[in-house]
């Protein structure tokens, strides 16, 4: 992987840069192109322009690691709200939650209450609720959490990394569930002991866990998605759909707003099921370096807005 993601990915944690860089005028004004403002109003309607356009939303107010106690469970709160907004407005759209974000770093019984919650409600809404993953610490805690959400209500899934050694255990492990998952390359600094450190072998490995799941859940009628922007993937993996006919209730694509326009527009003509995860909020920092850092080519978009191109 490259000096520059690894560089972009230690900022992400860094609290000095991410309190100067906030305050930053053209930092501020380069995230909107990834994000459609920092309020839940801002959200709703970029979700509804995507319907318009053919395509699904996937909400998810930015956070991590919260602080307090109180502070995770504001977020519950607000994630209960954001499930209304989102039944009353008759929309078709996914909630995206971080385990971090709901106390999993202060106390593991705290975030299951909060995440229980959301579950039951999303339940009742006939929303799916997303797990999201986090860093190769939390993966335990997170599919412990998941399995025991699951065995509550079918409507939660659960992000799993292909860049991790451990995913393809993982994979066999929750298959039998025939649970919702979402298969993503992962956006964490991870040491080489833990996870493949070339971008070949991510995408190998992609390749075939996405292939194993979509196999299986051919069968059972659970859901895939196919988490990426990588064309070359998409396109091997929708040649499989095709030859192996995979109902087109078996997967959706994801995609982030924002990013990869061109192929979301061109999935959407082709008639594929694509969502797309609709990121809002004010922490946004860490979340905008890992962006950077997927494609250091960005820094230009900060660059741009600095000089007011
Ligand atoms: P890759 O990084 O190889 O990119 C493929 C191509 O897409 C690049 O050539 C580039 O052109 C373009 N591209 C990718 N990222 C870009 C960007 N930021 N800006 C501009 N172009 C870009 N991760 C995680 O660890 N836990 C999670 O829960 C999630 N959840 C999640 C949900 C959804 C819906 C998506 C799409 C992604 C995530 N991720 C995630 C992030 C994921 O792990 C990964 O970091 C990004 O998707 C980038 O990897 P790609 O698969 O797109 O491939």
């Amino acid at each position: 992987m490259s000096v520059a993601r690894n560089l972009l990915l230690a900022a992400s944690t860094n609290v000095w840069l991410r309190e100067h860089a906030m305050k930053t005028w053209f930092v501020r004004r380069s995230v909107a192109r990834f994000m459609p403002g920092e309020r839940i109003e801002d959200a709703l309607a970029a979700a509804i322009g995507l319907h318009s356009k053919g395509a699904h939303a996937i909400l998810t107010h930015l956070g991590e690691s919260t602080a307090t106690r109180a502070e995770s469970e504001q977020v519950t709160e607000h994630y209960l709200e954001v499930l209304e907004r989102v039944s009353d407005a008759g929309l078709d759209a996914h909630v995206s939650i971080k385990p971090t974000q709901l106390g999993l770093n202060l106390d593991s019984a705290l975030c299951h209450r909060n995440v229980q919650r959301l579950v039951d409600r999303a339940g009742e809404l006939r929303t799916l609720l997303w797990i999201d993953m986090e860093s190769s610490r939390y993966v335990d805690a997170t599919l412990d959490l998941f399995r025991q959400m699951r065995a509550r209500s079918p409507f939660v899934g659960v992000a799993l990394q292909a860049y991790l050694f451990r995913t393809e255990r993982d994979v066999e492990s929750l298959l039998p569930l025939g649970a919702a998952l979402r298969l993503v390359k992962g956006a964490y600094l991870e040491s080489a002991n833990v996870a493949y450190p070339s971008k070949q072998a991510v995408d190998q490995n992609y390749y075939r866990l996405a292939s194993r799941i979509l196999g299986e859940y051919l069968r059972q009628g659970a859901l895939l998605h196919i988490a990426t922007h990588d064309a070359v993937l998409i396109e091997r993996l929708t040649r499989l759909i095709a030859s192996v006919e995979i109902p087109s209730t078996a997967y959706e694509f994801a995609m982030l707003y924002g990013i990869r326009m061109p192929l979301q527009r061109r999935l959407v003509a082709e008639g594929r099921p694509l969502r797309v995860l609709v990121s809002y909020g004010s922490h946004w920092f860490p979340w905008y370096m890992r962006r950077l850092a997927e494609r250091p080519a960005n820094l230009w978009f900060v660059v741009k807005a600095a000089l007011g191109m």
